[in-house]
Order: C-alpha cells, then structure tokens, then sequence
C-alpha cells in the first residue's frame, strides 16, 4: 500500500496528513502557529514558526509507518504571502500575509501606474491589499535596505518546499495570485514586471501542481524521518487544493466552503475573467485549467465573532458539557423563522472583498426590532453570512458558468442546518463531500499523481471524493430568501459612504 503525505501551511497552523491510495486519512496533525500585529492592520507570521510545525507534524504522522511507502508529498498554502531570502537564502523579516492590510496606498499605486484595463489584460485581477506584488512594492517604498537584500520572492508553501528540498520552485496555482503572474498564458508577466520595475530574477520557476519539483533532503530526512528522495510535488494554493480534494475538478461544480472566510469557487476548462474583477480568475491545480473565486472576508469569522462577544452563556456551557458552542448557537438560530423576521446582518467586520472591494465597509445589523429575540440575532448572522456568498454565485453564474453541483466544506457543512440554509439561499442542492481534511488533502491527491499513484487529478477526485447527501432547497424558505436577498443587496450601496466617514473617523482624520 502506498501512502501520500499532505502538508498545509494554513493561517493558523500546519496541517500534515497522511492518506493512502483509496484517499483514507489515517492520521493527521495539526501544530499551531502564532499571528503578529505588530501595528493595526499589519499581519505577519514567522516562516521558521511554518518550519518547527511542518517537522513536528510530518514526524507525528508518519511515526507508526514504514517512511519507505510515502511515494509522495504535496504541499498546499496560504496565498498570497511573502516570504522574502537573501543571497544567503535566510529570510529577511517576517511574511506579510494574505490577510494584511497596509498596502492600501500601493494598490492605489499599482492601479495608476499600470491602468485598470492593463491590469485586467496582464493578471486578470484587481491590485488587492492581500495580494503579493503590493507587498512587495510596500517593502521597496518603507524597508528599503531590507527591499535591496531580496533575492528571492517565495509564498508559504514554497518556503517549505525550499527547507524540504533545497530547491526553489513554485506552482500555478499560487503564482496566479501573486499580481505579477499572466493568468491566462500560466507565465510569470513581463509586462506587469516592467510596468512595477520589479526584477524577474527574484521569481522561481512556475510547474503545474502535479508535476515534481524536489526531493527530500539527507539532512531534512534525519530530521523529520522521511526517506531521502521521496519527491514532492508542486501542490497548490489552499483555494485550489480545497476545491481539488473536494472535486471541484470539472466543470457544473462549485465549492461553497465556510471557513474563517467564506469561499465560492467554480472550476472553469477555459479562462473566464469577469470584466469587473470582482471575483478572481486563478490558475487551477488542475493543468490548463482555471477556476472563479470569490472571497467572504468574515464567514466563519462573523459567527466567531459573536460567539466571543456575545456568547459567554454558550462559552460556559461548552466548558461545562463539553458541547461546542457553535452547536449550541445554531440550535438557537433553528428556533427563529427563515428571514429572522426582517433583521438583517451585514457580515463586513474586517471590511469585504468579493463583491465590494472595500476595506472600509463594517458589519450592520439591520431592522432590529422590539419583537426580535437572541435566535433571530444568531440566525440573522448565518442568513447575513450565506447572502454574501451568495454574491459570489451570482457573479459567477452571471458570466455564464454552469453551477450543476454546489458542494459544501468547512465548519459549515457538518451542519443539517447551515447546509439547508446555503440551498435555501443560493436556490440549488448542496452536497457535502467526505473529505473533511480541507486543503491537505487535495495536496495529497496531487502526490499521488505526481508519483504515479494516480493517472490524473479527475481520475483522483471522482474515485476518492465521494458526494454523501444532497440537501434540497425548500422552495417556501426560498421565497423568503430572495426577498432577503434583495433588501441585502440594496444595504451596500445605501452606506457605502457612510462606511468611508465611518473609517476616518475612527483612524481621527474627522
Ligand atoms: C485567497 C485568500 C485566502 C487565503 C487564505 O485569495 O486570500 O483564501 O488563501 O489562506
């Protein structure tokens, strides 16, 4: 029996898994890592952090077995995120995540310099604060001599691959969301490289996800207790490695997984950029492939955020039970009507990606009144939470995407009643998958091809990804929800500059 290993250099920790070739996980680790907010709106993790987990989790998973059968490790991340080596190949300050807001003035910067159409043409995608190449700029402009170090520009899970394998590679499907990356001809852009004067040379050599592009080291198999020369492969970005190991391999299907953020992706055989950028055209770890994303910034992360503040009672009784208390906060949501009786909440507590683009929009809720009670307030925030994503469908089903199978991942889909409230909202049958292992475990998927296991990843996917329920929409909950849906969408535009006075005075420019 071969085995695959998954590694996954998440927001919050690395996950390493290790699956065999019938795609069962038979164990998984998860170490940790800590998040630095140096200043506000800064966001920032420490590369050698990702390093101290991969080892600790790789060495816990593969403690019981024979490291001779791994025939393979693919490696998948969090996007965006720089990391910066020297001549010396030693890291020259901490990453600057996907998640980090202060480019703001560079991404005006980026959109000047190179025009809107042109960013459209070379990219296909607007200049995000989350995104690399303001990152990068950013440096240049405020750590000049760190900036004149930089010999080479990695992402997260490219660093790993670099300490695993001494070699310096990346994939598509992460590139693509770099900004300097032409996403339709799947090569670095020159263009956009001359338009910002940023030197190729910083940049690695781009394969596809299946393809391998080292091997372990002697010194990293003493370490870890992998066999020296067990190849890796590209991977890929979590987005694309998600929407993989969950079978998002051919078109007609679509992921909505709840996360901290909430992501609707469709798999496209042909590039589709939508002509207002307001969801992402990225490189897919399928070859020759692409996918459409949009990005809830606060899914799960509004729930969260609720929980924490207003959900000491839940908290408690969690400690007390032993019962989540996510569970609890649901079960109270079950008791109010669809449509929360016309309270409606806005999700945008760390601003909105997909489709407003703006950093500045925060969470509202939305025609309080006397009647209303704790569960139409837990369940207004669900609602708020599937109605955002459920603008990214729209977009997507607007540029003529085939949505056949919308399947469900993330915290949200364990639940019977987050699931009927994502088909009642989005008006489709929604499916979870058994893959609940996320992102490593389409990096996996990507090992097995790559070593031979598999003959492609849609070979993979349709044998190992297996569809458990489907959740039909309730046409009466429908009803309500569309007319929720309208009210929500027409919330937006009414404050959008009410958020902007909204921001400034907070930062004291008022
Ligand atoms: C995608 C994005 C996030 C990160 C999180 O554009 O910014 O989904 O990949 O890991």
């Amino acid at each position: 029996m071969a085995y695959l290993l998954g590694i996954d250099i998440g927001p919050t920790g690395v996950k390493t898994i290790l699956v065999d070739e019938e795609g069962r996980t038979l164990k998984s680790a998860t170490v940790e890592h800590s998040l630095f907010t140096p200043r506000p709106n800064w966001s920032e993790q420490n590369p050698e952090d990702w390093w101290k987990g991969t080892v600790a989790s790789v060495r816990e998973v593969i403690s019981e077995i024979d490291p001779e059968a791994i025939a393979g490790i693919g490696l998948s991340g969090q996007m965006h995120s720089s990391v910066f080596l020297d001549k010396r190949d030693e890291v020259i300050r901490p990453a600057i995540l996907w998640n980090d807001g202060r480019t703001a003035p560079q991404c005006r910067w980026i959109t000047d310099t190179v025009g809107i159409e042109n960013l459209e043409r070379w990219v296909a995608n607007p200049a995000l604060e989350g995104f690399t190449a303001p990152k990068v700029i950013w440096l240049r402009e405020h750590e000049p001599a760190h900036y004149a170090k930089v010999k080479t520009l990695l992402l997260p899970k490219d660093y790993i691959r670099f300490r695993l394998t001494g070699e310096k590679a990346m994939e598509m499907s992460d590139a693509a969301g770099t900004l300097l990356f032409d996403v339709r001809a799947r090569k670095w852009s020159k263009a956009m490289l001359d338009a910002l004067d940023l030197s190729p040379e910083m940049l690695p050599e781009v394969h596809e996800s299946v393809e391998v592009c080292g091997r372990i080291t002697k010194k990293v198999a003493e370490q870890t207790g992998l066999k020296t020369g067990t190849p890796v492969v590209g991977g890929g970005a979590d987005n694309a490695c998600g929407a993989t190991g969950a079978g998002i391999v051919k078109e007609g299907r679509v992921l909505s997984s709840v996360g901290t953020s909430g992501t609707v992706v469709a798999h496209c055989d042909a590039v589709k950029v939508d002509p207002e950028m307001r969801v992402h055209t990225f490189c897919h770890s399928v070859p020759n492939c692409w996918y459409l994303m949009g990005v809830t910034l606060s899914a799960g992360n509004s729930l969260r955020w609720f929980r924490d503040v207003f959900g000491r009672a839940e908290r408690e009784m969690e400690a007390r039970t032993g019962v989540d208390a996510y569970d609890l906060l649901t079960k109270q949501a079950e008791q109010a009507q669809p449509g929360s009786e016309g309270l409606l909440f806005l999700p945008y507590l760390t601003g909105e990606r997909t489709p407003h683009q703006d950093a500045d929009a925060r969470g509202v809720f939305f025609g309080i009144g006397a009647r209303h009670t704790r569960a139409h307030v837990v369940r207004s925030v669900l609602e708020g939470i599937t109605y955002a994503m459920r603008d990214s469908l729209e977009i997507i089903r607007g540029l003529g995407v085939r949505v056949e199978e919308i399947r469900g991942t993330g915290g949200g889909a364990r639940s019977a009643f987050w699931r009927q409230l994502h088909a009642d909202v989005y008006e489709a049958p929604v499916m979870p998958v058994n893959n609940l292992e996320g992102p490593a475990f389409g990096a996996a998927l990507m090992a097995g091809v790559g070593a031979g296991v598999f003959k492609d990843l849609v070979e993979a996917a349709d044998a190992l990804v297996k569809v458990e329920t489907v959740t039909e929409p309730i046409p009466e909950h429908s009803a309500i929800y569309r007319e929720g849906y309208g009210l929500f969408r027409a919330l937006y535009p009414a404050l959008r500059e009410r958020f902007k006075e909204g921001a400034e005075m907070v930062s004291g420019k008022r």
